[in-house]
């Protein structure tokens, strides 16, 4: 059985817009998925509707194998999700009380939430952060702090727009060694497609709004004449003459510089 299936999913915006014109999407407990696609072709809208944020004029999404249709809570107690923009999910005085405030309001005492930040604060390795104020960070440790505060609440399927947008090579670094680490069955939604070949075992591209292709990383993004027709570029580490050791050499130089 599937964790997250979507079948058929079509949405258009109030204003017209069609976003999605025919996604379908199936994650196996433990799987990592890339999704991958051009700027526009319906990635953030794709997530939106698995957090219950948006609702589909047609199609179906399940979760563990029942329909998810009107259940908004279901599918935000299940699908933890990490925005594109950390500043949109990061608002409390202290990082502490921020990764607090989802158990606190689920109705856990202050004490034992502030033990379930600060543990989870812990695990991820940002425990010098709990004091600071979330909006003077760095743009990856917002990104660590908003991964914590989903985390805290146990989701069932992470699913995270962009976490590498912005960030520096060590920042970036962070990110993908976290991910990696996490046994959490998650969609990633990039389009860097070096971090999704570090995270994820399998790959779906879309292209204005539908799903095009499926298949297993790293083998799907070998070749070039698909990624092309789809607006992806090949990936930095496959590009022919360069070794990934030679891109490593390139992204210390950018740090020393
Ligand atoms: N709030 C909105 N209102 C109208 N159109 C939108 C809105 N958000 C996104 N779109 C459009 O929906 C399509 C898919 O966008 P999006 O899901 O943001 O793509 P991606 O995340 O892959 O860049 C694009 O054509 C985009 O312009
Ligand atoms: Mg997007």
């Amino acid at each position: 059985m599937f964790v997250l299936e979507v079948r058929n999913l079509r949405y258009a915006y109030p204003d017209g817009t069609p976003a999605l014109e025919g996604v379908n999407l199936a994650l196996e407990p433990g799987e990592k998925t890339a999704l991958v696609g051009a700027n526009g072709s319906g990635k953030s809208t794709l997530l939106l509707h698995l957090t219950g944020c948006l609702g589909p004029d047609s199609g179906e999404i399940l979760l563990d194998g029942r329909p998810l249709g009107d259940d908004v809570d279901r599918a935000r107690r299940m699908v933890g999700m990490m925005f594109q923009e950390p500043d949109d999910q990061l608002f409390m005085p202290s990082v502490l009380e921020d990764v607090a405030f989802a158990p606190r309001a689920s109705g856990t005492p202050p004490r034992e939430a502030a033990e379930k930040a600060a543990e989870m604060l812990e695990r991820l390795g940002i425990s010098h952060l709990a004091s600071r104020p979330p909006h003077r960070l760095s743009g990856g440790e917002k990104r660590m702090v908003a991964l914590a505060g989903i985390l805290v609440s146990d989701p069932e399927v992470l699913v995270l727009d962009e976490p590498s947008a912005s960030l520096d090579p060590r920042s970036r670094r962070m990110i993908i060694a976290t991910l990696q680490c996490m046994k959490l069955p998650m969609i990633l939604a990039t389009h860097d497609l070096d971090m999704a070949m570090d995270v994820c075992s399998t790959a779906t591209i879309l292209a204005h709004g539908k799903s095009v292709l499926r298949g297993a990383l790293p083998e799907l993004f070998h070749r070039e004449e698909t990624l092309e027709r789809w607006g992806l570029e090949l990936p930095l580490s496959i590009r022919p003459g360069e070794s990934s050791e030679e891109r490593r050499e390139g992204e210390k130089t950018i740090l020393s510089a």
